[in-house]
């Protein structure tokens, strides 16, 4: 076969190419170089163009020719950036411009937040008594916030939590409304109205409060509902429960200390206390010189609350719970103000 026009031209270019290459000593001339042989306009890209006007029995024979003459230059120009930037390397070194026995810079890992890592303690020690993990919705209708708990509209009780309510308007007339819960205690109806007893479940989630912030509240926190439903569940259940959580979380040696409270949706209802950890009882500034921390509300679910998901309160009974999270993580590591949970700070957060 005759050698072809373009092919002997196509051997020059390469030739060309080769020896301006190796003439080319930095980034820059590597690139003017590539831009004169492989650009929009260079010489390898303007020959392959011509190939397109040859005919038929040519276009293959000289179009692999210039493709390969391609493949070519481009090895040789990643071999050249490659050696160039070896050169460029120990040229560096020998100048000692790079210390290479400095230690590298540790890089920082991430970590879970004081108060995720708290709620999963609390969800462990429970879900090895039996209990499971369930979550509701943060914006929730008024009646399970309120009136499945026995809080009724117009009730005073309302009042023990100051509500955020969502400007939102029923479209279906019937006047319902929604807030920011105020509390996790929602999601007992709502589990309750979705299963049968026995039900143990733990519901960690955030709560919201039309509230001003300040060393121990903030408007919006976290919460740790729990809640047990049987036949035959007693307030000795309840004890005996949350007595072994507090010794889980607290220590082995924890002491605790029942006391009446009114909860609207509990019978009867009771705060409890741990004895003060930090001065075994003696009192100090952690429990205000009483010798006991409260870190709970509980008690018996009420009735009402039973008969309203369709639970029959002579058949079952069940005891109900809820906690604040990043208090007890300020009592377990003597954080003394809960605004730091929310602020980000790194230096605060990295301590855990
Ligand atoms: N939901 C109550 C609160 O926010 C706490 C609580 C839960 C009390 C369950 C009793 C039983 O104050």
């Amino acid at each position: 076969m005759v050698e072809h026009l373009l092919l002997s031209e196509l051997d020059a270019v390469l030739r060309q190419a080769q020896d301006e290459l190796a003439q080319a000593g930095d980034s820059e001339a590597l690139e003017s170089w590539r831009v004169s042989y492989m650009g929009r306009r260079g010489h390898l890209t303007l020959l392959l163009r011509q190939v397109g006007s040859l005919p038929e029995e040519e276009r293959r024979t000289v179009g692999a020719g210039v493709n390969q003459a391609k493949d070519t230059l481009e090895q040789l120009l990643s071999e050249r950036q490659n050696s160039l930037r070896e050169a460029e390397a120990s040229r560096w070194l020998e100048e000692g411009s790079i210390d290479v026995t400095l230690p590298g810079r540790p890089l920082s890992v991430g970590r879970l937040h004081p108060t995720t890592q708290i709620v999963r303690e609390i969800c462990d020690a429970f879900v090895s008594m039996g209990f499971d993990i369930a979550e509701g919705p943060e914006v929730e209708w008024e009646s399970y916030n309120f009136d499945a708990l026995n809080i009724p509209r117009d009730h005073p009780a309302r009042d023990m939590w100051d509500t955020l309510w969502v400007d939102w308007t029923d479209p279906t007339d019937q006047g319902r409304r929604m807030l920011m819960r105020t509390h996790t205690s929602p999601m007992q109806a709502r589990i309750m109205e979705s299963t049968q007893p026995p039900v143990r479940v733990l519901v960690p989630g955030k709560c919201y409060r039309y509230e001003a912030a300040d060393a121990t509240h903030e408007w919006h926190f976290y919460q740790v509902e729990g809640l047990a439903v049987d036949k035959g569940i007693t307030f000795a259940d309840l004890k005996g429960t949350l007595y072994e959580f507090a010794r889980r979380m607290f220590g082995a040696e924890r002491r605790v200390r029942f006391s009446c409270n009114y909860y609207p949706f509990v019978e009867p209802g009771a705060d409890m206390a741990i004895d003060c950890f930090a001065c075994k009882g003696d009192g100090c500034r952690i429990c205000k010189n009483t010798g006991w921390i409260e870190i709970m509300g509980s008690g018996m679910v009420h009735p009402r609350v039973l008969e309203g998901v369709g639970y029959d309160p002579e058949v079952y009974t069940g005891f109900a719970f809820g906690m604040g999270p990043e208090r007890i993580a300020m009592l377990k590591y003597g954080i003394e103000d809960i605004r730091l949970f929310y602020s980000n700070d790194v230096r605060f957060l990295r301590q855990f």
